[in-house]
């Protein structure tokens, strides 16, 4: 039986600290040996209700000042549990002050909360009474100076780059995107399967992937080698196979002349030896330097996975048969496209979550894409108000009224057709677009945008797109020109989401897979799934990145991601 004292507070420490906000003490933290800052800060009242009680906080020093001729010292502590800092006061008959009030120093400070005087911003501050440790930091050497530091000199500093107000924000915002994200998702029945981050399927089919190998350090392993130590020459092999002749005629003549058990034994011994030497000597004479070719081309037979692999564009595929056999799954893990993207919503490692519905069509998908979004943006609203305030104030004052719209108003839906008649209409009236409107093209993000940001002000989910320019899994409609895809367009970024009905019927994705070109044989298992006990399905894919590009109002998506992977960057 569970216990029933310590399962709540497991449920507590998984969930939010401000769960117990409204209680007349603060707790100290389950795991740790101090009170965290958000529950001090985060309640309602500020924390002024707490006045008088002992805690011990832990945090780094954002900002640091001695006053009243150095007998004392004002530090603002954050401990990244919420925006908000601690107001600290520490006397300097309790420690050496110099070294405290230095951007960066990490403090664990204990003492007294008081309510600070009448008229300042504070609603409670803490006196300190013992400073039980410091990590100091060499200012002239510390990177963060007062002064508001760009995004992009950020992505250099990695070990204080979550220290910063921005990046830890959207930590906690990213953070209650995938709790909510797995709420939706378990709420709803699906279950969490992980897929594959190796693959030898291209999910695309767009030839965006990076290759998994192990044939090139081998190679290099092998050249340094046979400098060290060069193959044996013919003579050498020569040599070897003499040897062994050698000692064959050895034990021959012992058998034959009848000599002793122990004798024949010793030659036996020996003759063996001079086999495996041989073996050796040959094998090793095969050793080339270079890749490993077989008919003109590499030989991935003999790479580490017998075949060529990837790092996978998508888990759909895999997840497929998970769908086709327990109905609602979804995954949700990193993705790899080896794009030479330098846009500002390109990453070459993104976050992808993909839910598959089995005995659903496209109207499902987009009913479940839409309750989704809209589940989220509701999340934030609700859990992270304190964290979208400070993008609000900082980086977009438009993004907490964007959450609201979005979370209350249904999407707008509209064929491709329509949408390319509603973009030609556009151009009549004078819009200029870099990319000409016709119908067959892929929308390209300028038109996305158009959409959703000047036409309809809100979310549209663009469906029925031509089947020239979308994956061969897409489920071609009546017309034959279409497919059953849908992307789903927001405000500030564009596609957030990707999806379709899958093609359930196997002559025709058969079919497909052939006309764009593509192998069957890595797609057999996937086959598999229409040849036997074939079911409507269908799915879609949400760029994590992008959707915290949309909530926060980010610009860039290097920036929210904790460690950014583009080309010609993968540091750590
Ligand atoms: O539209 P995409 O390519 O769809 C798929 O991969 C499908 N297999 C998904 C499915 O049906 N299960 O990608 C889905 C989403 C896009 O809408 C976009 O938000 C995001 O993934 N995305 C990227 N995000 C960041 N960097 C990139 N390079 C991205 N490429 C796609
Ligand atoms: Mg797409």
């Amino acid at each position: 039986m569970a216990d029933p004292i310590t399962l709540p507070s497991y449920q507590l420490a998984a969930t939010t600290l401000n769960d117990d906000i409204s209680a007349p003490t603060v707790k100290k933290h389950e795991f740790s040996d101090r009170v965290m800052i958000r529950s001090i800060v985060s309640r309602p009242d500020g924390g002024a209700g707490l006045a008088g009680q002992r805690v011990r906080v832990g945090g780094w020093v954002k900002t640091g000042r001695e006053q009243g001729k150095g007998s004392f010292a004002f530090l603002e502590v954050n401990d990244g549990s919420c925006p908000a800092n601690l107001q600290v006061i520490v006397d300097a008959t309790v420690a050496d002050l110099g070294q405290l009030v230095q951007t960066g120093t990490s403090v664990s400070v204990e003492g007294l909360l008081k309510n600070p005087p009448e008229g300042t911003k504070q609603k409670i501050e803490l006196r300190v009474e013992k400073v039980v440790d410091v990590g100091t930091v060499d200012p002239a050497k510390y990177p963060i100076p007062k002064t508001k530091l760009t995004l992009e000199f950020l992505r250099d500093r990695i070990h204080f780059r979550p220290r910063t107000n921005t990046i830890s924000a959207v930590a906690r915002i990213r953070n209650a995107l995938a709790y909510a994200t797995h709420t939706f998702f378990q709420e709803h029945g699906f279950l969490y399967i992980h897929t594959p981050i190796i693959t030898t399927s291209d999910c695309e089919g767009a030839g965006e992937m990076f290759q998994v190998t192990t044939l090139i350090n081998e190679a290099e392993r092998v050249e340094k080698e046979l400098i060290k130590n060069p193959p044996p020459s013919e003579a050498d092999i020569e040599a070897a196979k003499l040897v062994v002749k050698e000692k064959g005629e050895a034990v021959s003549k012992l058998k034959s002349d009848k000599a002793g058990k122990e004798a024949i034994t010793v030659a036996v011994a020996e003759l063996t030896k001079a086999k495996e030497n041989l073996v050796k000597v040959e094998e090793r004479s095969k050793l080339k330097p270079g890749i490993p070719q077989k008919d003109g081309k590499i030989d991935y037979g003999q790479d580490f996975f017998s075949r060529q692999a990837f790092l996978t564009v998508s888990g759909q595929l895999q997840v497929e048969t998970y769908a086709c056999a327990v109905s609602n799954v979804y995954t949700f893990g990193p993705t790899f496209r080896a794009e030479h993207s330098h846009t500002s919503r390109h990453l070459a490692e993104f976050w992808m979550v993909e839910p598959e519905i089995a005995f659903a069509d496209l109207k499902d998908d987009m009913n479940c894409a839409e309750a989704y979004v809209k589940f989220m943006c509701h999340w934030l609203l609700d859990k992270c108000f304190d964290d979208m305030e400070f993008m609000a104030k900082n980086y977009d004052k438009t993004c907490i009224d964007r959450l609201r719209m979005v979370a209350s108003t249904p999407f707008e839906r509209i064929s491709y057709t329509e949408a390319v008649e509603l973009l030609q209409d556009a151009v009549k009236e004078g819009k200029k677009f870099e990319n000409a409107v016709e119908w067959g093209i892929d929308l390209a993000s300028e038109h996305e945008r158009y959409l959703t940001e000047v036409k309809f002000q809100k979310p549209v989910i663009v469906y029925n797109y031509p089947k020239g320019i979308k994956a061969f899994y897409m489920r071609v409609n009546d017309d034959l020109k279409t497919v059953a895809a849908m992307d789903v367009l927001v405000p500030k970024v564009g596609e957030l989401i990707g999806g379709s009905q899958r093609e359930e019927r196997y002559d025709i994705i058969k079919e497909r897979i052939l006309e764009m070109g593509l192998p069957l044989e890595p797609y057999e298992w996937y086959l598999d799934l229409r040849r036997f006990g074939t079911v409507k399905h269908c799915g879609f894919g949400l760029g994590f990145e992008r959707m915290i590009l949309f909530a926060t109002g980010i610009d860039n998506i290097r920036d929210v991601i904790p460690f950014p992977r583009y080309p010609g960057r993968a540091d750590l």
